[in-house]
């Protein structure tokens, strides 16, 4: 196949849902169409073997929450498919907004009885600040739902976001028959408990075939026909330019747990969805199917393979046809590495990666020298952008229970600060560190891991500070500040200086006192 081909038939995406929604049926789901699984129920099989490896990740067990993300490859149609998960709950989103920067589209789950959702909002703003395209699957239609009308209306005027149904539910919880799908003109049928076999469609011609009749009882029918014409009335039709904008999303309804109207769902996606975007970087756009490999880091993970005490580094390749053993230049600190065994995330199993496109993300063993929104280039000097940073916004101190393990302690943090994990300050004065995040549970998950990874037992404890901010400017101006102010000056896993600040005031006053300065709630990553 051609390069520009290859490019053409990937589709990297993600799936954003409130928790409970139904994210990993679905793509339990999608990996059993891509034949990547014989059996549905292998993806939480295999999620709970990992889980039950590592100590930490009983916080998600206890709490019932999902907090790592990873990567899943399948073919359909034959296209290749990226699905990068995304952790649903609002703590880690930090997480999902960095993995949402490496994807060209997503899909939106929403609970049929529920609608919208707190995080579903959250999550498809920030997909609606990258424009990115949309598809929604309108889950649990097995259930008692919300009526498919004011479901649509919901998704419209809430999300202010024009929609089109690519099928129409024929009733709902004990009654629900199926699917009417609306681009091909198909009925699909819905056979209760038959969830891990996919099932055919029946093809008929328009809605006034006879054979509707045969298959439905009469009301329903009735109301299918006078349904879908209102939708075609009220509706406007699916329009790809506008979804590939982001303005239009096409809604699918059906039951994941059923494998009900996920084909249909697939099938939109393999004709519809983009396929891998240009990369924006600071000197210029980046095309696909430009020849030379480029490509950037959107997560660090740790103890993937606790066997291995291995961190990972996320790489979503931007451009070129990247070959193992191939030499990439690490753009900020100007050296070269040979990737020899970067890792291709295949929904079985892990697997080297021979090569690799645009689109794809390859998983690189790294021990410390690869951050978070760094690019890797096999010539140009480029660097990529729109990689989200936090501002953290919850401050504790955390300390070592064996004071002399206080050295430990810091270089753990260190570890889970390049991760993405935490900000982490050392404070001028004292021997605390100060640890912030976005998201309170990020404490508990963090205390957890420090003490089962690093095997050092510490304790975090609430402070009196407002908030951290990084201080830029001349540096003489930055020192004289951090001199005249050392009690509330920090510095960052990188040694640049950070002011704590206990209160608005005090930072006002700053700023009034050095009109010069800079200060800054995130750092910038490039
Ligand atoms: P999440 O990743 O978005 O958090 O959701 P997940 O897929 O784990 O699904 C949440 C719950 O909803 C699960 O039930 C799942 O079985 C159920 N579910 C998913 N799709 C459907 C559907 O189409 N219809 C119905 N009726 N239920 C669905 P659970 O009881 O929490 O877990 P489990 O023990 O059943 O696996």
């Amino acid at each position: 196949m051609a390069h520009e081909e290859i490019i053409q038939n990937r589709r990297t995406f993600a799936i954003i849902a409130h928790p409970d929604a139904g994210k990993t049926t679905l793509t339990e789901k999608l990996l059993l169409f891509g034949g990547a699984i014989q059996q549905a129920g292998e993806v939480k099989a295999k999620g709970e073997r990992r889980r039950a490896r590592s100590d930490w990740m009983k916080v998600e067990q206890e709490r019932g929450i999902s907090v790592a993300s990873s990567v899943m490859t399948f073919n359909y149609d034959q296209k290749t498919f990226n699905l990068l998960d995304t952790p649903g709950h609002e703590d880690f989103s930090e997480d999902t907004y960095r993995t949402l920067s490496a994807v060209d589209s997503s899909v939106m789950v929403l609970d049929a009885a529920k609608g919208i959702e707190t995080q579903t909002r959250k999550l498809f703003e920030v997909c609606r600040m990258r424009d990115m395209p949309i598809m929604t699957f309108v889950n649990k239609m097995d259930r008692e739902a919300l009526d498919p009308f004011h479901l649509i209306d919901e998704v419209e005027q809430t999300l202010a976001i024009d929609v089109t149904p690519a099928s129409w539910p024929i009733g709902m919880g004990r009654d629900f028959k199926g699917c009417y799908d609306l681009v091909n003109d198909q009925l699909v049928l819905f056979d209760r408990g038959k969830g891990d076999v996919i099932q055919d469609s029946i093809k008929v011609e328009g809605l006034e075939d006879p054979k509707l009749d045969e298959l439905l009882p009469e009301h329903l029918v009735e109301k299918l026909r006078e349904d879908v014409e209102m939708v075609r009335e009220l509706c406007p039709q699916f329009d790809r330019q506008a979804y590939l904008e982001g303005t239009m999303t096409p809604v699918y309804f059906g039951s994941a747990v059923n494998t009900f109207g996920v084909q249909e769902l697939l099938d939109g996606l393999s004709k519809s969805a983009p396929s891998p975007l240009p990369g924006k970087a600071v000197e210029r756009k980046v095309d696909p199917n430009e020849k030379k490999v480029t490509g950037f880091v959107f997560k660090i993970q740790a103890n993937m393979d606790p066997k291995h005490r291995d961190r990972m580094a996320f790489l979503r390749v931007v451009s070129g046809k990247f070959k193992k053993g191939m030499k990439l230049k690490h753009v900020r600190s100007g050296k070269t590495m040979a990737i020899h065994n970067a890792t291709l995330f295949l929904a079985q199993d892990r697997e080297i990666a021979e090569e690799a496109f645009a689109g794809d993300i390859m998983g690189i063993p790294n021990h410390g020298n690869l951050r978070i929104g760094d690019t890797l280039s096999e010539s140009e000097i480029l660097r990529y952008t729109g990689i989200p940073s936090f501002a953290p916004e919850i401050l504790q101190k955390v300390r070592a229970e064996d004071p002399m393990k206080a050295k430990h302690l810091g270089r753990a943090l260190g570890q889970l600060a390049e991760e993405g994990a935490a900000s982490v300050f050392k404070p001028y004065l004292g021997s605390d560190w100060v640890v912030g995040v976005v998201g309170a549970l990020q404490f508990d998950v963090l205390a957890d891991r420090i003490r089962t990874e690093y095997e050092v037992p510490c304790k975090f404890e609430a402070t009196t500070l407002m908030t951290a901010e990084w201080i830029e400017g001349e540096a003489r101006e930055v020192k004289k500040f951090c001199d005249l102010n050392r009690a509330s000056i920090a510095e960052d896993h990188s040694g640049a200086p950070v002011y704590l600040a206990r209160n608005s005031w005090h930072l006002d006053k700053a700023k009034e006192d050095f009109p010069s300065l800079k200060f800054l709630k995130t750092k910038e990553e490039i």
